[in-house]
């Protein structure tokens, strides 16, 4: 074998493996999982008993406008519409270069943080289709590394914006994975039930998957998620369509929300609530009590619905903040839904590994033989010590050769009579040795 990876604790989604086991990977490819694996191979890491895990992917992220912040200037409110009015302040200055190098560079922060999958989506309103170039770039020029979906996204509405049905359609001819849609912006309630009808039939045509910003609203009434269901289920398009944010379910009547859970369910669309971004801007004209503005995750999980969580800005007009870490993701999704329990601690794990990867339809994604050798090592025992430390990312390994590392987070203290070293996991008999860095190919085989 090419890599053997000694002494790792799975993820709960991995299956029911209690006890550490061995990774064998050849070519690329897991080849065997399983404890005190017989075989040599040309390099080994002993992961320690420290969890490995599948890579995070971001099932909504918006490469066009990271690493964007204070272009032209900073989003003083820290508002939707002022970020709104700030992208389109930017957009007459974009340049193909410059989308390039900041979406390359923000693909190097996701690798580092063991990243290497993104959905995201790419606004088709300018007819110069700049920004679909440029990320169809970035696509084909980090694939080695980072797997990149691109979603057709008709940022200022389908139907209300001249022309953007058509870009759609060309940025789809050109390569765009995805058909997007924003139908809560349309100019009505009934434009945008007619462009979920519209966008839904031509994926359908296509053969493509959906994903729409659908219902990114406080309003009770924004019902978009409800057309998309059906529409999904008129067309067959079930477990390829997904909807993105869904935040004015949070605050819609109770008794309808009971007949919507099982409507998602029936056509299988899935959600991606994106909680960093949900939390800071939703809610804004709420005096006291405030909303919290995220849609309704435990109750879509416990309904039999695939959600996700979604990163959805890095530095951008929107959000100031972020660099790439889908732990701090999971963190956030984990706090403002209240989900404290242990099962549901290790569900928003899921949401940013997993489930993230079964709405972009990832193939060879896991751990079993057969997988892609696509691996993260985290200097955390188990899912839950992960998202709380925000974990170091030890190891990133990408079709079996590590492509990232990070040291683990110490501390040293001086003061007398205390253990010098910190790092901050609960001390106990089981506690984790050091982890052992690989050998250099070539020199224990
Ligand atoms: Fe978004």
């Amino acid at each position: 074998m090419d890599l053997i990876i000694r002494r790792a604790s799975l993820p709960r989604s991995a299956g029911p493996h209690r006890e550490p086991v061995d990774i064998g990977i050849e070519a690329g490819r897991i080849v065997a999982v399983q404890a005190g694996l017989a075989a040599s191979a040309a390099e080994e890491i002993d992961a320690a008993g420290s969890l490995v895990t599948p890579p995070f992917v971001d099932p909504h992220f918006h490469m066009d406008a990271t690493l964007s912040y204070g272009l032209p200037r900073v989003n003083a409110s820290g508002t939707l519409l002022e970020g709104i009015a700030l992208w389109g302040e930017l957009k007459p200055e974009l340049t193909q270069q410059a989308l390039i190098d900041r979406a390359l560079q923000y693909c190097d922060w996701a690798v580092a943080r063991g990243l290497l999958a993104i959905r995201s989506h790419v606004d088709v309103c300018d007819p110069r289709l700049l920004a679909v170039e440029a990320l169809l770039e970035v696509k084909r020029r980090v694939a080695p590394y980072l797997d990149l979906q691109l979603v057709a996204f008709p940022q200022d509405g389908v139907l209300r914006s001249p022309g953007a049905f058509d870009n759609l359609k060309r940025a789809i001819a050109l390569g765009v994975d995805v058909v997007g849609g924003i139908p809560h912006f349309e100019r009505t309630m009934a434009e945008g039930a007619e462009s979920v009808r519209i966008l839904c039939e031509y994926a359908a045509e296509q053969g493509l998957r959906v994903d729409m910003h659908c219902d990114e609203s406080d309003d009770p009434l924004s019902r978009h998620i409800e057309t998309l269901a059906a529409q999904t289920h008129r067309l067959g398009l079930h477990g390829r369509v997904t909807g993105s944010h869904l935040t004015s379910m949070h605050s819609m009547d109770n008794y309808y929300v009971s007949k919507l859970l099982p409507l998602m369910r029936e056509s299988g669309v899935a959600a991606i609530a994106n909680p960093l971004i949900n939390i800071t801007l939703q809610a804004r004209s709420d005096t006291y009590p405030k909303r919290r503005g995220m849609t309704r995750v435990p109750e879509m999980m416990a309904a039999g619905i695939n959600v996700a969580f979604g990163h959805d800005c890095v530095m951008d007009p929107w959000y100031s903040l972020g660099s790439g870490d889908m732990l701090e993701v999971a963190h956030m999704g984990l706090h403002v839904a209240q989900m404290t329990g242990i099962d549901a601690m290790h569900a928003c794990f899921d949401a940013v590994t997993v489930n993230a990867a079964r709405i972009l339809g990832l193939e060879g994604y896991g751990i079993a033989p057969g997988c892609e050798a696509n691996l993260v090592l985290l200097d955390a025992r188990d899912a839950v010590e992960a998202i709380r430390l925000r974990a170091a990312r030890l190891m990133v390994i990408r079709r079996g050769k590590v492509v990232a590392s990070s040291p683990a987070a110490r501390a040293t203290l001086t003061l007398e009579g205390r253990p010098a070293q910190v790092d901050f996991k609960l001390q106990r008999g089981d506690r984790i040795e050091a982890i052992g860095m690989p050998t250099p190919r070539g020199v224990s085989g």
